[in-house]
């Protein structure tokens, strides 16, 4: 008789909270992008931004509080709500390539996160949410990824012809998004003639 297999949530097991290296990953994803502008909202201590030091060339950090490392670092700090800095978005000419959601992790808020976003991301960007598959009640809880698993689940149900998303199955979860109307961003898109090439570009 065939033995069930595990569910992949339960594969990798914490303790401690964290079992999934999101860093890391989101730091890879970066080596290809290349981002022009990086933005993660919800910082702390910043592990991430400085791995996007050379990777990227513009880079924004929002959160309530500033951690003194930020003091030296070329990286632009909001020390502010993720409102906030949405309400001043108008004016800081952004068209972000790479961006981490990883503030506040209520289904309110980091919709609301997303919602705000959406329109400043180039297509074929990339949006990460984190926290979206707590593997279990316990990781739930408010002080925990709280429920921003909802919003990975609004964007799959209510986001369908703007993007794509999947989520990591990995505690505590990560969700990638591509904001794309099409397959293939290029087919038909004039703008993509005009761009800017990178370095590196053999065209
Ligand atoms: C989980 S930590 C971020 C971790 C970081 N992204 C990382 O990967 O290491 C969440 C951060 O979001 C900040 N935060 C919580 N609510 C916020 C809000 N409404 N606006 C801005 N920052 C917020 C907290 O101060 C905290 O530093």
């Amino acid at each position: 008789m065939e033995s069930v297999p595990i569910p992949i949530h339960l594969r990798n097991l914490p303790p401690p909270d964290e079992c999934f290296d999101h860093t890391s990953f989101i730091t890879f994803l970066a080596q290809w992008i290349k981002p022009r502008v990086y933005l993660e909202l919800g910082v702390r201590y910043g592990p991430i931004i400085k791995n996007m030091l050379p990777l990227a060339r513009r880079i924004i950090g929002v959160d309530l509080k500033k951690d003194q490392a930020f003091n030296q670092l070329p990286v632009e700090f909001y020390e502010m709500s993720t409102e906030q800095f949405f309400d001043q978005a108008p004016g800081l000419n952004l068209q972000v390539d790479l961006a981490l959601i990883d503030a506040d992790h209520s289904h309110e808020s980091s919709l609301r996160d997303f919602d705000r976003l959406f329109p400043y991301v180039i297509e074929d960007g990339i949006i990460c949410l984190h926290d979206t598959y707590p593997i279990n009640e316990y990781f739930t809880r408010a002080d925990k990824c709280s429920d921003s698993w909802r919003t990975a689940h609004f964007i799959r149900q209510n986001y369908g012809e703007r993007c794509e998303i999947l989520t990591l199955p990995f505690q505590p979860g990560l969700s990638i998004v591509r904001k794309s109307t099409r397959q293939l961003a290029w087919k038909d898109d004039s703008t993509f003639e005009k761009s800017e090439k990178i370095p590196g570009d053999r065209k």
